[in-house]
């Protein structure tokens, strides 16, 4: 939503994006205030914003580990009635929230991470899945088709390009979908690093989905100009050095990064069933990767610290062209 308070962000928005997400101003952080309490102005005033300028929104994120109110979990988890409890405070939001937005947003990402990145399928830590078991993403994919029918539902998770974590993620969508649970598309966020993964574990991701019949959304994509290992996100050790400052990253890393740009484009171009692509951002001013895993410079976007087209920019509208 500060993009759209912005003028400069609001003019380069209006120029080359016709959809639009919210980064965390329709997460339940922000709109759960309470049970039955509901703060929707900032994400209205995107709607109010996509609206007068012809852009499409997208809806992120009903249900995530990392943004789950409290309020939700009260109670005595002993309680005879405890689950009961959860599960209908759930339902109401997901209700209301998807009621509210009802014909603005035309998908929603209804269950956000729900697997695991280690040996479990599910992501076990959740407090959804401490709470209500794997029962929570039926629930809440119920509930939001219940409230409106016919935006679109996706369950949208990190590490889709590789085999071990998609194969988790498609173990929960395939046994959620064997029991009828109104899924209709997966949204790979697409987080990634600058060397890896290659464009061709992205396009085995989108063609894993679009064979059991699913849509792809690409729902944050930006890319890193930094190689990390595993334990840089995991413990925060190991991350690579920042450069100095964002003037001193070399035109080498930059270059490197608009080649994968234009490379993921031409697979996205190609894919079949996908629909929506996203950048998790929209210049180099402001990413979340400037604070994540660790604060250092970076420069994962299309537009630099000014605002202006960098090599990765070139490289997307010479694939898309
Ligand atoms: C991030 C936002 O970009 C940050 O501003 C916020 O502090 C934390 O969440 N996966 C997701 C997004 O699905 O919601 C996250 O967004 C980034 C990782």
């Amino acid at each position: 939503v500060r993009d759209v308070r912005s003028a400069p962000d609001a003019e380069l928005l209006r120029r080359h994006f016709n959809s639009i997400t919210a980064e965390n101003v329709m997460k339940a952080t922000t709109i759960g205030v309470s049970e039955g309490v509901y703060n929707y102005g900032p994400a209205d005033e995107l709607v109010a914003f996509a609206r007068a300028n012809g852009m499409q929104v997208r809806g992120h994120a009903l249900v995530w580990h990392q943004t789950a109110p409290a309020w939700f979990f009260a109670g005595d988890p002993a309680a005879a009635d405890y689950r009961a409890t959860v599960q209908r405070r759930l339902e109401r939001y997901v209700t209301d929230v998807v009621t509210h937005f009802r014909g603005q947003v035309y998908a929603w990402d209804v269950v956000n991470e729900p697997a695991s990145d280690g040996s479990t399928t599910w992501r076990e830590d959740s407090p959804w899945y401490r709470a209500l078991g794997p029962d929570y993403v039926d629930i809440a994919f119920r509930a939001a088709r219940a409230a409106d029918p016919d935006t679109k539902l996706f369950i949208n998770d990190y590490n889709t390009e590789f085999a071990g974590k998609r194969g988790r993620l498609m173990s929960i969508v395939d046994a959620a979908l064997s029991r009828g649970v109104p899924i209709d598309g997966v949204g790979h966020q697409l987080h990634l690093q600058l060397t890896t993964p290659t464009a061709a574990q992205v396009e085995q991701a989108l063609a894993d989905t679009a064979a059991r019949g699913l849509m792809s959304h690409v729902t944050e994509l930006d890319i890193s100009i930094y190689d990390d290992p595993g334990s840089c996100s995991a413990s925060r050790t190991g991350c690579a050095t920042g450069y100095p400052s964002y003037a001193e990253i070399p035109a080498s890393v930059l270059q490197t990064q608009a080649t994968r740009y234009g490379e993921l484009f031409r697979v996205f171009r190609r894919a079949q069933n996908l629909t929506s692509v996203s950048l998790w951002g929209l210049s180099d001013l402001n990413s979340w990767l400037e604070t994540f895993p660790v604060r250092r410079v970076q420069a994962p976007l299309l537009f630099d610290e000014q605002r202006r087209p960098k090599p990765a920019f070139t490289a997307v509208a010479q694939s898309i062209a």
